[in-house]
Order: C-alpha cells, then sequence, then structure tokens
C-alpha cells in the first residue's frame, strides 16, 4: 500500500475551502492508502504564537479532523511535536541544505517581505523540516497545492542529495498527489480569489460558524448590479455564488436561479437566502460534530495517544536506519 502524507499548521479552523480542497478528499483516502495526517505544530513556532495559542488552535484542528471523518484507528493522525525523530532527521537534513536554495525558495522571499521584523533561521529552514516531516514516514505522495510545491520539489532534492552523499536508495522520492477533478475551487464572499484566510474571515465560511453568522457573511456576499439582457455572462462575484451553490444546494435549486438569472428575473437578494440556507444545513451537522468532539477530552487525549504512538513507530524505524547509514549508533 502506497503511502500518502499530509500536515496542516494549527492556525485555528478550517474553512469551506479546507473542506472540499482537502479533508473530504482525505477521508476517503484513508481506505485506500496508508495515510499519516499531522498537525504542523513545531512549524507554526516561526510566528512565535503563545502556549495557548498553540494548544487551542492543535485542539480545534484536530476536532475538525476527526469530525470531518478522518478515522484515527485508520489513518495516523498525529501531533508533530510528539514525534521529536522528526526534529533529529531535521537537524540531518540542514546539513546538507544550502543557505542559497534555501534563500531563493519562494514562500521564503514572501515572509521576508511581509514579516521584515521577524525573519528568524526556522523561516529559512521551514522547508528542511516538512522535508523530514515527508521523508521520515517515506512518503509516496503528498497532496500539495500551488504554493506547496516547491516545498515538495526541495524534499526530493534534500533525500536524494543524503541518497548520493552516502551512496545508497535510502529515500524515496516524494510527488505530488493529485485529486484531480475531485479538487472543487471553493471561492471567496467578497468576489475575487479562494476562500482563506487572505481574504479575511468576513469572505469565509468557517466549519465553525453558527447560523446566524452564515447567514450575515452570506447577506454581505458581493454581487453586481445584475444582468440587463437574457444570458447575459456572468461576473465574477456572481458566477462564484453559483458556484458556491453548486456544492452545497440541490440540482433543482440551482437550476432555478440559473435560468431566473439567463431570463433576467433573479433577485441576488433571494440567491443568496438560498445560499445561505443550504450552507447553514451543510455546515450545522459539521459544527455540532466539532463541538461534541471538542467537549470530550478523554476522546481527543486517547485519539492524540494513539497517532502518538503509531507515527513514532515509523519514524523511528526511519531514524535508526538513517542514523546507521550516517555513522552513529542505533539507539
Ligand atoms: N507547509 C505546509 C503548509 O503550510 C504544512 C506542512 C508542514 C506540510 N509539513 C508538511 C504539508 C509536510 C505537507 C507535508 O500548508
Amino acid at each position: 500500500m502506497k503511502t500518502v502524507l499530509s500536515g496542516i499548521r494549527p492556525t485555528g479552523n478550517l474553512h469551506l475551502g479546507n473542506y472540499f480542497g482537502a479533508l473530504r478528499n482525505f477521508v476517503e483516502m484513508q481506505h485506500e492508502y496508508n495515510c499519516y495526517f499531522f498537525i504542523a505544530d513545531l512549524h507554526s513556532l516561526t510566528t512565535h504564537p503563545t502556549p495557548e495559542n498553540i494548544q487551542g488552535n492543535v485542539k480545534s484542528v484536530l476536532a475538525q479532523y476527526l469530525a470531518a471523518g478522518l478515522d484515527p484507528e485508520k489513518a495516523t493522525i498525529y501531533i508533530q511535536s510528539d514525534v521529536p525523530e522528526v526534529i533529529e532527521l531535521y537537524l540531518y537534513l540542514n546539513m546538507n541544505a544550502y543557505i542559497g536554495e534555501l534563500e531563493r525558495c519562494a514562500s521564503f522571499k514572501d515572509k521576508i517581505r511581509l514579516q521584515p521584523q521577524n525573519v528568524n533561521a526556522g523561516l529559512l529552514t521551514y522547508p528542511t523540516l516538512m522535508a523530514a516531516d515527508i521523508l521520515i514516514h517515506k512518503a509516496d505522495f503528498v497532496p500539495v497545492g500551488k504554493d506547496q510545491e516547491q516545498h515538495l520539489e526541495m524534499a526530493r532534492t534534500f533525500g536524494n542529495r543524503f541518497n548520493r552523499m552516502y551512496n545508497n536508495e535510502y529515500f524515496t522520492e516524494p510527488q505530488a498527489f493529485n485529486f484531480g477533478k475531485e479538487l472543487i475551487k471553493i471561492p471567496a464572499l467578497n468576489g475575487a480569489g479562494k476562500m482563506g484566510k487572505s481574504e479575511g474571515d468576513d469572505s469565509t465560511i468557517f466549519l465553525t460558524d453558527k447560523p446566524e453568522v452564515i447567514l450575515k457573511k452570506v447577506k454581505r456576499a458581493v454581487t453586481d448590479s445584475g444582468p440587463t439582457v437574457p444570458n447575459q455572462p456572468m461576473t465574477e462575484p456572481i458566477a462564484n455564488l453559483f458556484q458556491l451553490m453548486s456544492v452545497v444546494s440541490k440540482p433543482e435549486t440551482i437550476e432555478f436561479f440559473r435560468n431566473s438569472y439567463n431570463d433576467c428575473s433573479i433577485r441576488y437578494g433571494d440567491l443568496k437566502k438560498q445560499l445561505a440556507e443550504d450552507m447553514i444545513q451543510f455546515v450545522n451537522p459539521l459544527r455540532e460534530k466539532i463541538e461534541e468532539v471538542m467537549s470530550n477530552e478523554k476522546y481527543l487525549s486517547q485519539v492524540t495517544e494513539m497517532g502518538k504512538e503509531k507515527a513514532k513507530a515509523s519514524a523511528s524505524k526511519t531514524i535508526n536506519e538513517v542514523r546507521e547509514i550516517i555513522g552513529f549508533r542505533k539507539y
């Protein structure tokens, strides 16, 4: 069975973009692959969170993963910092990660621009830590968005370099896992861009949003002045609302509004009301499940413990083999 690995930084609440972009697919994948899903809390240290911050966010991401249907019996769901073997591999990989290539990494250049007051060494070596995450379990596939492709390429580079250095074929090359046509784009409510942090909280529907919050956000969604001739092509904000409908509404509902758009009788207020209602129907059961899991401390710590044990079994095997290759004693 091939191994799939995915990490997510614990930045708080997940949104519909996360759900349709990855989470929903992970639920399917856990039956077909040996899956590792982890919360990258070590990576999050680059932005200097408080201990309360970390704890809260790790817990809520974990609860959201579980509520969405990730099964801790099937997949290995763990917290990165519970597996210090990753940190050891990170150190080894850093010994032949070159400053020049790390500085040229697009995400590092972005950070220099966005947070010039905090350009720390952890940011520079972010790709090495990510490579360690991937190589520690010898992952075959990593589901990545465009912004992570370069990091995955660097993981291949570091693995191959290690192999060449020690003249063996120890690490396999991780490949991007492509969801193909199953990948649905979830637009933001502000008429432009994808749903997610960068478009702001008001344009993003979180899995934890209560009905009144969803209603308010959808009501404020950007529209245009309306079609004036039959079958007029849609502007981006309107096409986006229809795109959102396509994931939460019934086909008849979508058809109804499409027809009323095409014959110019549409009232965007009605469209939004319906969209909000259907989104609420979709999000409500998830939100309730998340709340239930969040309040079940015992279950959460059982899951965490189980994930840690499974992840450590795989990671310590790798680290022992790597130590031997490097010329250290095995543990
Ligand atoms: N860098 C990823 C992100 O920001 C998170 C991440 C850390 C990751 N380690 C990983 C993703 C390993 C995939 C594999 O989204």
